[in-house]
């Protein structure tokens, strides 16, 4: 059962909970009118005309007759401008103090009245009216801000803003977090409010879990990123451009971001896609490292029920040779679902379930949902309203703690904006060490409050601390999930100083990457879900977050062994490959598909076991560039309009090319190549491109295609390193990195590079900077 069967059930038999439901909406709309009046009658204002300009560090300040703009480059070319006095802090997005300013960066006059400033990537020219252009050092413009405008409540308040923008006509949107749509974001209306859809979700259904105001886009004019930091409820609504073709104009590409209030200021890296995530990792934080196991098979059903189950499902596993690095134990092994008590009767020795798995290689991971009982004499409870003098949970305007309905009734929600309270949460984490888990799963963390109607989640007018500055819900419900991560990852880092923790989020925002990942939530199951499933982790992948993939299967239903295989293969070259069942939608162990899925899928996960090496490379490189493991196929190659367009088949890093099937009956698929030779991995056939190309997809495996020259760090049948090389084309040269893994701790990472050439018809292989020696054994295919 999911939040909407639950209410909908409800609504039918009337149980407790289902009226709770009914109570608990209410009591959100009375709290939120109380505390919200409605803004009354409103005073619109645009920026008017120039008036002045001051010089500052990296930029300086131009003033407009009714408000000013501050714009900033910063050292490594992030650019950043803010309306009204808004400055780069505070903000959820960044860790630490807002990135020195570039020194050589100079506000100067321009044309027209309006002035300047010119940087080694980027140039920004503010019109006398406050539009914002960006140019390449070429002079090609990449994004025109037109001047904002602002609504304001004439008794005073937030304005709320609009921020329309122009792209070439030929540029693609992409990002925005998690978009069920993706990765290609069309034409429409994007919403910027973390919801939990209610259950199932397919690809129209916007907004989701995690959204984030974080677009890319990319042109033939360059590729940039565009972050408007705020994290209010807002909605982009997108229009793709169109070009004359010769014989009319252009008319470009359309943003238009609109925010419910908060600040107007934003952030743009511009470059090569990779350069961009760069730049935009650098900016918001470096992707936490998984550890090496968090790579391999994961799988996890709401409903294990007892820890007998556990093992039969692990034996399972092993019996019939299929590789398992992890079980997700579900809400059902709490004690009446209440998080951080587990339920002894059904598993009764959980330490002990967890070393004996862990002798066989698999760990546990648990989830963990942020409502908390509202019961006196739940430790949980009494610990938090214990915290500081208020509390540490949120509360309402009157100053009442919140309430709100969950999995185990009545429950209240911790304030993961108070730093005291993510201290004091993170703390909570040992309980979940002792019981033998080596990693967590956040859910339910949007946060979600069941509701008969409305809004499922907290009242807008609910009070949180904001690190110390005060503000509603409006301001903190998107930095919830963001924030309720950061506790956890330090109360981790702090309880167990030296191993990296491992740790996904089902909600966030810009720069949740630091402190772990993400899973696609309850998507639904069917062929949409299943395609969805890849726009989620290829959009997350072009916001910083790396980390990511599906619920294989999808939540909600039965997938016919068919589609159960190709989301299984899919994953298999997802960074987070995880099978899931929901409490009644029937088992989703590989062999409960029949003898030729459970073949197919052990083929796959013994693959993706091989290709372990290249995954913790992956890893590694995301950690260390923000390139995410899984990207576009116009990665390399963001002008060729064809890959633009291409949103089935996806780059595993440099190397891969994955081509899964995303739809019943297929047998054979067309792939679009980027430029150079590609080797089908399992036939040896040769491709060129760039071109289209089509390739087998028996049911029994998913394409994958290997760039020519490439070195594949993978895992030799005696287990140790090996590198597949893939051979260059003739008078072509090659290359790869590879970082070895340094265990679960905290070593930093040695990055080696390799090249490869073709001498007389043999592959030469060599390590730079090591004298060329190679000290691993290597495999040589495609020659
Ligand atoms: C919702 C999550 O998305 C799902 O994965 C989980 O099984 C249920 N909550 C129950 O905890």
């Amino acid at each position: 059962m999911n939040g909407r069967d639950l209410v909908r059930s409800v609504k039918s038999v009337g149980s407790r909970q289902g009226l709770r439901t009914v109570r608990s909406a209410w009591r959100r709309s009375r709290a939120d009118a109380r505390a919200l009046p409605s803004r009354g009658p409103e005073r619109a204002r645009v920026p008017g005309p120039v008036v002045g300009a001051e010089p500052g560090p990296g930029g300086g300040v131009v003033r407009f007759a009714r408000s000013e703009l501050s714009v900033r480059v910063a050292v490594g070319g992030a650019v950043f401008w803010g309306w009204d006095g808004a400055e780069p802090l505070p903000s959820y997005a960044l860790p630490g103090p807002a990135p020195d300013a570039d020194p050589r960066a100079v506000l100067e006059p321009d044309k027209d009245g309006g002035w300047q400033v010119v940087s080694e990537r980027l140039t920004v020219a503010v019109s006398r009216h406050g539009a914002v252009e960006l140019r390449t050092p070429g002079g090609v413009v990449l994004r025109r801000e037109q001047p904002p405008r602002w609504w304001e409540p004439v008794a005073g308040g937030s304005a709320r803003w609009v921020q329309r923008s122009e792209v070439p006509a030929d540029a693609r949107f992409f990002g925005l977090g998690g978009r069920a749509a993706g990765p290609r974001l069309r034409d429409g209306v994007y919403g910027l409010w973390n919801t939990d859809p209610g259950g199932r979700f397919g690809p129209g259904d916007d907004p989701l879990y995690l959204t984030m105001p974080v677009q890319l886009v990319v042109s033939d004019a360059g590729t940039h990123l565009a972050f408007h930091d705020n994290s209010w409820a807002g909605r982009v609504t997108l229009r793709e451009g169109e070009e004359g073709a010769g014989s009319g104009h252009d008319r470009p590409g359309m943003s238009e971001v609109r925010m419910d209030g908060g600040p107007l200021r934003c952030w743009v890296v511009a470059g090569t896609p990779a350069r961009v995530l760069q730049g935009w990792t650098a900016l918001t934080g470096a992707p936490a490292l998984p550890p090496s196991w968090a790579l391999g098979p994961q799988h996890a059903r709401w409903g294990f029920g007892s820890g007998r189950e556990v093992r039969r499902i692990v034996s399972g596993y092993r019996e019939r040779g299929l590789p398992l690095s992890v079980l997700h134990l579900d809400v059902d092994h709490y004690d009446a679902h209440r998080v951080f008590t587990v339920d002894r009767e059904r598993f009764p020795d959980l330490p002990g379930l967890a070393e004996a798995l862990r002798g066989d290689g698999v760990r546990l991971v648990s989830i963990v949902d942020p409502a908390v009982p509202a019961a006196p004499g739940n430790a949980v409870f009494d610990a938090g309203t214990a915290v500081g003098a208020s509390g540490a949970f949120v509360r309402d305007a009157r100053g009442g703690i919140v309430r709100g309905e969950v999995w185990p009734g009545e429950c209240v929600y911790p304030d993961f904006t108070d730093p005291r309270v993510r201290e004091w949460w993170g703390g909570l984490y040992a309980e979940r060490l002792a019981q033998g888990f080596s990693g967590v799963w956040h859910d339910m963390n949007e946060p979600v409050s069941f509701a008969a109607f409305g809004d499922t989640t907290l009242p807008r007018s609910a009070r949180h601390s904001l690190e110390g500055r005060g503000g509603d819900h409006r301001e903190a419900h998107n930095v919830y999930g963001l924030a309720m991560a950061r506790a956890g990852y330090e109360g981790l880092c702090r309880l167990r100083p030296d191993e990296r923790p491992f740790l996904f989020s089902r909600s966030g925002w810009a720069g949740m990457q630091r402190y772990g990942g993400t899973w696609s939530g309850d998507v639904s199951t069917g062929w949409p879900g299943l395609r969805a499933s890849l726009a989620l982790v290829l959009g997350l992948g072009l916001c910083g977050v790396p980390y990511s993939g599906p619920d294989v299967g999808g939540f909600d239903g039965s997938p016919s062994p068919e589609m159960y295989l190709r989301w299984f293969q899919l994953g298999a070259y997802l960074p987070l490959f995880r099978t899931h069942a929901a409490i009644d939608a029937g088992r989703r162990e590989p062999w409960e598909f029949g003898p030729r899925v459970l073949d197919a899928a052990r083929e796959v996960l013994l693959e993706r076991e091989r290709l372990r090496p290249y995954w913790v490379t992956l890893a590694q490189l995301a950690r260390l560039t923000g390139a995410p493991y899984v990207r576009p196929l116009w990665w390399g190659a963001p002008g060729d309009r064809a890959l633009r367009e291409c949103e089935d088949a996806f780059l595993l890093g440099d190397a891969l090319l994955v081509a899964p099937v995303l739809g019943p009956g297929v047998a054979e698929r067309a792939v679009r190549l980027p430029a150079g030779r590609w080797y089908d991995t399992v036939s040896g056939a040769v491709h060129e491109g760039p071109g289209q190309v089509v390739v087998e997809a028996p049911l029994s495996r998913v394409p994958v295609l290997a760039r020519a020259g490439s070195v594949i760090p993978v895992r030799g049948a005696d287990g140790g390193l090996e590198l597949e090389v893939w051979a260059p084309a003739e008078g072509r040269s090659g290359g790869g990195w590879v970082v070895r893994d340094t265990g679960d701790g905290w070593e930093p990472a040695v990055v080696e590079r390799y090249t490869t050439r073709l001498v007389g018809g043999r592959v030469v292989v060599e390590r730079d900077g090591e004298e060329g020696l190679v000290d691993c054994p290597v495999r040589v295919r495609g020659l």
